[in-house]
């Protein structure tokens, strides 16, 4: 796993935020709702998969949004940059739970998934948290909603009818959680000859 400073990851997501113009004051609204009623600061971003450690999931959304500005900018650059810093910073905001029940506890061993939540999906518990602060727009709202992509089940709803927002979010998450966060090394075998 790469080294994460928490100084630099808040740095990183108060400089992403610059870039929310539009709806700024919305954004500042669930930022300031995130930061006073939830764990979304301090929650790891899984219990036993990526970034199981404290602030995970501030180091992971801050990852996906970096990832997924990259990919914009190479292959969708008419999307906004505000779309992708909600999308990318949000996606999981589900995983900080909800006001007085984490999604997340910690024991003394690890990080165990709290029973006392109401049960839905991570993305879905994100729709919710986030569309009460934020006006998002109907390919926002697929994105977030549908960012595992066909990992699981749900993903189907939308199979090949997924925009370009969902598109590129899905593999911005992808690629970060699995390949950037673990520090997956390249495995390449040169041809040979039998
Ligand atoms: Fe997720
Ligand atoms: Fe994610």
């Amino acid at each position: 796993m790469p080294l994460y400073n928490y100084d630099q990851y808040i740095k990183k997501f108060e400089s992403l935020s610059s870039l929310v113009k539009k709806r700024k004051k919305q954004f500042d609204g669930f930022v300031k709702f995130l930061k006073s009623k939830t764990e979304y600061f301090i929650a790891p971003a899984s219990t036993i998969y990526h970034l199981n450690i404290e602030h995970g999931l501030l180091y992971h959304s801050v990852g996906v949004t970096e990832t997924l500005l990259k990919i914009k900018n190479a292959l969708a650059p008419e999307l906004e940059d505000e779309s992708c810093v909600i999308c990318g910073l949000f996606h999981d905001a589900g995983k900080a739970g909800l006001p007085g029940a984490p999604l997340y506890i910690k024991t003394k061993k690890a990080y165990e998934i709290n029973k006392n939540l109401v049960e839905m999906q991570v993305a879905i518990r994100s729709l919710f948290l986030v569309s009460k602060y934020i006006d998002l727009s109907a390919d926002e709202a697929q994105a977030i909603t549908y960012h595992d992509g066909q990992y699981i089940p749900q993903g189907k709803d939308v199979a090949h009818r997924e925009t370009p927002l969902l598109t590129i979010l899905h593999f911005a998450d992808f690629y970060t959680a699995h390949i950037i966060e673990q520090d997956m090394p390249v495995i390449h075998h040169p041809p040979f000859n039998f």
